[in-house]
């Protein structure tokens, strides 16, 4: 695991990426003490293959333990009983500025998890926002500098963007996800940069072009004409799901070719195996909400 926050090692360095500055985090996780595929709402659940529960917690610890590792701090919410995607954290809420925009989640197994996810905001000094429309969450909406990029076409219902813009008083960049694999943003977008490098160059992401429809791959290049484009393969390990603090990425361990990018590009990827949690559609990225005071 690295320790390069206490020991900087230098990151590689040209002209376009400078030094990379990490910074300090705060996430919600919740254990997979429920973790099971008993039902099927997305291409990668098969209810008949079996789950290993215990697996799921221990590879789960190892991407919790790399989180303290580089600094972070993590906050965790119980594990219900019969809701077995509650490990998807990222699907809780969105918060920024001391707000949290609540879940209302599409389908009817994980619809309980909104409010047990708002009930944790609201005791944690949030200010709840209840939701009017259906979204999941960071799962659809996701931050990059001070641009929210929200997603759309198979979970998020696109009228909660603008209840997200009238909330949050920010930009809000809708994008349509067309292939059902990717079917939430944060499968098909990694964010790079959780704050604008101070170099001055906007904040960038990686993502899958396929995973959007042509008018959303425009917006993609026109904003952000340095993003790294993944492959197939990569995406289809889940890599692009994906934890940075600026510097260090926390990425599957399976997506060797995003691994390479990242390196080139100047980032330190860590890699984690989350192969269980695969089995219910859902990798890094997923198990981790950003809490944003
Ligand atoms: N089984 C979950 C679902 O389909 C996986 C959620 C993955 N979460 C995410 N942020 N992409 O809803």
């Amino acid at each position: 695991m690295s320790s390069t926050l206490n020991h900087p090692t230098p990151t590689t360095q040209d002209a376009a990426t400078g030094t990379r500055v990490p910074n300090r985090r705060r996430y919600l996780m919740c254990r997979p003490d429920r973790f099971t595929v008993s039902y099927r709402i997305n291409p990668w659940m098969n209810p008949d293959d079996p789950t290993d529960t215990s697996l799921a917690v221990s590879q789960w610890e190892q991407l919790h333990q790399a989180y303290l590792d580089l600094g972070h701090r993590i906050d965790l919410i119980d594990p219900l009983d019969g809701l077995p995607d509650m490990v998807f954290a990222a699907n809780g809420g969105f918060t920024l500025d001391g707000i949290a925009y609540g879940a209302k989640f599409t389908y009817e197994e994980r619809i309980p998890e909104g409010p047990a996810y708002m009930d944790w905001f609201e005791a944690n000094g949030f200010r709840v926002e209840r939701p009017e429309f259906v979204n999941e969450g960071e799962g659809d909406i996701m931050l990059v500098g001070d641009t929210i990029l929200a997603g759309t076409g198979f979970r998020t219902d696109p009228r909660s963007h603008d209840e997200v813009r009238r909330i949050f008083d920010r930009e809000v960049v809708t994008l349509n996800l067309v292939n059902p694999s990717f079917y939430h943003l944060d499968t098909a977008i990694a964010v790079l940069d959780p704050v604008a490098p101070a170099d001055g160059s906007p904040a960038n992401i990686a993502y899958l072009p396929t995973a959007f429809d042509e008018a959303s791959n425009r917006i993609l290049e026109q904003r952000y004409p340095d993003a790294i484009h993944v492959s197939t393969a990569d995406a289809a390990v889940l890599g692009l799901n994906s934890i940075s603090n600026g510097r260090e990425v926390v990425i599957a361990a399976r997506a060797v070719g995003f691994e390479r990018q990242l390196r080139e590009r100047g980032y330190t990827p860590i890699g984690v195996d989350l192969s269980e949690l695969l089995l219910g559609g859902g990798g890094v990225k997923c198990c981790t909400l950003e809490l944003r005071g």
